[in-house]
């Protein structure tokens, strides 16, 4: 770790590393120990996981963790963020074919313990879906650590600028920036889903634990919006600069712009 400082922000801290590398292993010991304390106690952990490209290595290394430490997660119950709408689960652009990819079936997490979004069912079964989907959180007595990317226009899970900070469950439109950062996985901008089912930003913030993992140069802009700029809807990770139990993890190109 090269530096841990709250300059900015009177309630978070920021925990600033070299590179992506040392950033995301960082973020898997975190997610490793709370398992971990959380099996000392005979409790379940109760993980919120993010997909898209800033994960990756932290999943990684959690199988790492796993296959060559020891680390079980059969007390882990997962939530994933969001989910296009409509995709099929079984589609390579599908959440949930991610996250099988490069976690749950690497580990030992109980498969009936993965709760993704499906979202392969009509319209008018989006309202329940949605509700259920909140209910089952609560149920399990909320999320003990959400684990959060941010989308260049500020988006924490799908929620995009203009969403409320009560928002739950919900389907939601894709901000044009979202599709278009979406587009290289589904090959034209046409492919790429115009909606979502995304947890809400309420839902996130109630969270035990948040950690913001933010990598690379193209997501300095925003993180110095998110973590300097005026709390705003137009920027919904903003609200997370009011919140004591929230970590940001940066490496040092995101950091750039909010270091003197
Ligand atoms: C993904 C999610 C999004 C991503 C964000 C950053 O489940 O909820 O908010 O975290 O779009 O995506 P990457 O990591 O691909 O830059």
């Amino acid at each position: 770790m090269l530096n841990s400082f709250n300059k900015y922000s009177k309630v978070n801290s920021i925990t600033l590393h070299s590179d992506a590398e040392q950033a995301s292993v960082y973020v898997a010991q975190q997610i490793a120990e709370l398992i971990r304390q959380q099996q000392e106690q005979g409790k379940p952990a109760v993980l919120g996981l993010a997909t898209g490209n800033t994960p990756k290595r932290v999943y990684q290394e959690l199988v790492r963790l796993h296959q060559n430490e020891g680390l079980s997660f059969h007390n882990v119950i997962s939530f994933n963020l969001d989910e296009y709408y409509p995709i099929c689960p079984d589609n390579d652009q599908s959440y949930t074919y991610f996250m099988r990819k490069y976690l749950f079936s690497h580990i030992d997490i109980k498969s009936h313990n993965i709760h993704i979004p499906h979202t392969d069912f009509p319209p008018h079964r989006i309202l329940q879906y949605c509700k259920d989907y909140e209910d089952k959180i609560v149920s399990f007595g909320g999320l003990d650590l959400q684990l959060l990317g941010i989308g260049r226009n500020g988006h924490i899970g799908f929620n995009e600028p203009g969403s409320t900070f009560d928002s739950t469950t919900r389907l939601v439109n894709l901000h044009s920036l979202t599709r278009q950062d979406a587009q290289t996985h589904f090959g034209t901008i046409d492919n790429v889903p115009l909606q979502a089912i995304s947890i809400g930003i309420q839902t996130i913030i109630q969270a035990k634990k948040i950690l913001l993992l933010a990598l690379g140069e193209r997501k300095s802009e925003i993180i110095s919006k998110a973590l300097k700029g005026e709390i705003s809807t137009q920027v919904p990770a903003s609200i997370l600069q009011t919140l004591s139990q929230v970590e940001y993890i940066l490496d040092r190109d995101a950091a750039a712009l909010i270091q003197d």
